[in-house]
């Protein structure tokens, strides 16, 4: 997805030998996307890679339970109060939203990953809404904290090492085609253009330390939606150098440089991150529309194409009331939305916004879990009546 970087031991061409001091020869590994034909990495491993064996447990199926018809609704879930550890191990995420091509659920882990785990269904980002911590694989360690994107390539092996304790609170999305940066702020030759809203350096990638042994042999792999367990034969951290164009990463959302126009721009000025049917957009701080005549706050519309998702991180939400840090609005195609009675009118003139959320736009119709439904705000819908009198759920 991003530019080539090289750590640690690396023959002078690919597919040539490399040997340990003692003079054994080193494992490649090509890591590629879309067949051969996408970005790749190779890494370089003391032992073969490829020698996990399955474990004797029976494989644990994720499949959303199947949904009957619902009333189409604006819909809010309010942050859960509590931490969510609803899905079996290794991970502890309860997915909200899902078509086919993304997975949109929270994760509220309070420890570290006790096992390493790989997705096979898609890559996956995450959005650190609150904790800190590192993110390990085999291609080396990221560390993370509030406020970071945090990118996972499909199946790579890693896990979650958090910082301190108490519950963490991220946002995850899983894409089930390639995760890229928008194709516009490329210019001829790849780079990041100029006037993008983020540059190579505010990427922070894999960074390779010493081969490692955690003592974990268990190993996680989402796949189909399940999850199969392996057993490997010795330390999987066990990479020396490696070379190329994939590989973990974070970006803070405090890095987004966003867009200022003259009127109101529409969601796509703020876009971040783009995969076959899905948008993710960055709202960040910002000064707001400097036409004399202009009403900053966002139109009512009609976006028919889409299913739009929002997770509201920090500051003043000054479209939407009730909903707060850690809320996620679906608005769905089909019916209009726009802001709450009141906001529209009380927008003019205001000149910066604090917020910061992401918005993800997705072009195939959500269906929601049942944990979803637990977790609804009922009264949303029908805030945006005016007569329907003040609105707050906190
Ligand atoms: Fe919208």
């Amino acid at each position: 997805m991003l530019e080539r970087r090289s750590h640690g031991q690396v023959p002078d061409a690919p597919h040539t030998q490399l040997k340990a001091k003692d003079g054994r020869l080193l494992y490649e590994h090509c890591i590629t996307r879309q067949g051969f034909d996408g970005p790749y990495t190779i890494a370089y491993h003391d032992k073969r890679p490829h020698e996990a064996l399955p474990a004797a447990d029976t494989p644990i199926s994720l499949a959303a339970a199947e949904r009957k018809p619902e009333r189409l609704l604006r819909r809010h879930y309010p942050s859960p109060g509590s931490a969510l550890e609803l899905e079996p191990l290794p991970r502890h995420r309860g997915r909200l939203l899902e078509n086919a091509d993304v997975a949109i659920s929270l994760a509220m882990p309070t420890r570290s990953d006790a096992a390493y785990f790989a997705n096979a269904d898609g890559d996956e980002l995450y959005f650190i809404h609150s904790g800190s911590g590192t993110l390990r694989t085999l291609l080396g360690d990221v560390s993370y904290r509030a406020g970071d994107y945090v990118y996972v390539p499909r199946a790579l092996l890693h896990r979650f090492v958090l910082e301190g304790s108490g519950t963490q609170h991220w946002l995850v999305m899983e894409l089930r085609h390639p995760l890229g940066l928008p194709h516009s702020y490329r210019n001829s030759v790849g780079q990041l253009r100029l006037d993008a809203p983020y540059s190579h350096r505010d990427f922070r990638g894999a960074v390779l330390g010493a081969p490692r042994d955690e003592g974990l042999r268990d190993f996680w792999l989402k796949t189909g939606g399940t999850l199969q367990k392996y057993q490997l034969p010795a330390s999987p951290l066990d990479v020396v150098g490696w070379d190329g164009s994939l590989y973990p990463f974070a970006l803070s959302i405090d890095a987004f440089k966003p867009k200022v126009g003259k009127v109101h721009l529409p969601p796509p000025a703020h876009a971040t991150f783009e995969s076959q049917g899905v948008l993710i957009c960055s709202f960040v701080p910002r000064p707001l529309d400097f036409h004399e005549q202009a009403v900053p706050c966002p139109y009512p519309h009609s976006s028919v194409d889409v299913d739009e998702v929002l997770f509201y991180s920090r500051g003043t939400f000054t479209s939407r009331r009730g909903v707060g840090p850690g809320s996620i609005s679906h608005h769905p195609r089909g019916i209009p939305h726009g802001p709450h009675p009141g906001a529209y009118e009380a927008s003019i003139g205001a000149k910066h916004t604090d917020e910061v959320a992401v918005m993800l736009d997705c072009l195939q119709p959500l269906t929601r879990s049942a944990l979803a439904e637990s977790l609804e705000d009922l009264d949303y819908h029908g805030s945006f009546v005016a007569s329907a009198g003040s609105h707050s759920t906190g």
